[in-house]
């Protein structure tokens, strides 16, 4: 298995052509052993039957993308679901069949309970650069009312296996403003996840997103001033151990931002394989078959999996540039912003305005000043 797929490695790597648009993938694995009621992503917990056809589709769905296909990838980010969840080698088989570019990003996101040694030799043989893992709090009461599987002891365990396995890539995922969260709390979770070293964090305001059961539970919404508060701890602590804000929600030390999220930011191409997966190439985006029994169909019958799309207008695609590099710290060009007049919330960097930590809160504020 492994001699196979080193062949398959060399001859699926290529160099990007000249000067063609950037390309990323993204693969996406709607499997989870048990769904937190916050989450608004395509993922089943009663499809586990379906894992080997769905990932043959997958594979074959990238192959038959990639017979025409002439660019080579920049970025891989497998996302979910739980993409932990599933047996590693056929996901493996699965990514091989990418043509990437020398020194390609591979991104895998794992809950930190599925995490073995042998799960992640498996996906540094197949290629994977990057652990993303879905850490959410270190705190037990937390992690209890998100209503997550794992604990803080799982955490610690999954970063060593990381780094034993000689990941140097690796990202945790941290949630703040579950309700009753308090911020000695907060701070605990964001001690106890430095105290791991990483050198890539996401830290994400819980959102209420519409249909889940946590929106038809408005006592547990998050208070949107502690939520403010909360970010502003993250942030500081965050910056002190080193690393360093490059988007509004994630923070890095230099050389660890993660390529494929800047691919998003900077609106570059990017294929979506498996259901529910988003793509988009020069302006034109669509999405596929929302749930894995279509996809699986639609590909087995040699049938398009796209759903929908939509193609965007020059000026609805240089706005939502200005939008997407207003959260990094890109910021916009100064004409695109009557910055005098948004005090505190940016400031000048060079000829752009850059977002300040008061403004990274009010984001989407700034944004409708874009013009
Ligand atoms: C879709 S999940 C997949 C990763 C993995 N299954 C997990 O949950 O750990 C990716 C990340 O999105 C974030 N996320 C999901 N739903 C969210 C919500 N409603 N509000 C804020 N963050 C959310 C979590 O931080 C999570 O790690
Ligand atoms: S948050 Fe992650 S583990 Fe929970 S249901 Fe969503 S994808 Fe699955």
């Amino acid at each position: 298995m492994i001699g196979e797929l080193s062949m398959k490695k060399t001859a699926r790597s290529a160099h990007r052509s000249g000067d063609a648009a950037p390309l990323g993938v993204y693969v996406h694995v709607p499997f989870c052993s048990s769904r937190c009621d916050y989450c608004a992503f395509a993922t089943w917990t009663d499809r586990h039957h379906l894992i080997d056809d769905y990932l043959a589709a997958v594979r074959r769905d990238i192959a038959r993308a990639f017979a025409t296909e002439s660019r080579a990838v920049e970025s891989v980010f497998v996302g979910g679901g739980t993409p932990s969840l599933v047996p590693a080698d056929l996901l493996v088989a699965a990514l091989a069949e990418i043509p990437l570019v020398p020194g390609a990003e591979v991104t895998v996101e794992c809950n930190p309970d599925d995490v073995t040694d042998e799960l992640l030799a498996a996906f540094a043989e197949g290629r994977v650069t990057r652990i993303s893992l879905g850490v959410q709090s270190m705190v037990p009461r937390i992690l209890e009312l998100l209503g997550r599987q794992h604990d803080p002891d799982n955490v610690i365990s999954a970063v060593d296996s990381i780094r034993r396995i000689g990941f140097t890539s690796f990202n945790l995922d941290l949630i703040y403003g579950t309700a009753t969260e308090r911020l000695d709390e907060w701070h605990t979770t964001l001690e106890r996840a430095l105290h791991l070293d990483p050198p890539h964090i996401s830290a994400y305001g819980l959102t209420v997103e519409p249909g889940t059961p946590l929106a038809a539970d408005p006592a547990r919404y998050p208070d949107d001033d502690v939520q403010a508060e909360e970010y502003e701890v993250a942030d500081e602590l965050l910056t002190a151990a080193g690393l360093v804000n490059y988007e509004v929600s994630n923070w890095s030390r230099p050389g660890h931002e993660c390529r494929h999220n800047l691919l998003y930011w900077r609106q570059h191409d990017y294929l979506g394989f498996g259901c529910a997966a988003h793509s988009h190439v020069a302006g034109r985006r669509w999405w596929n078959l929302r749930t894995p029994e279509r996809y699986v169909a639609a590909v087995a019958d040699g049938q398009a999996t796209e759903a929908a799309g939509e193609t965007l207008d020059a000026e609805t695609r240089r706005l939502e540039a200005l939008q997407l590099s207003l959260r990094t710290t890109a910021g916009v060009p100064r004409d695109a912003l009557d910055g005098e007049s948004l005090d505190g919330l940016v400031e000048p960097c060079g000829d752009r305005w850059v977002l300040t930590r008061h403004g990274r809160l009010l984001a989407n504020e700034v944004a409708v000043r874009l013009r």
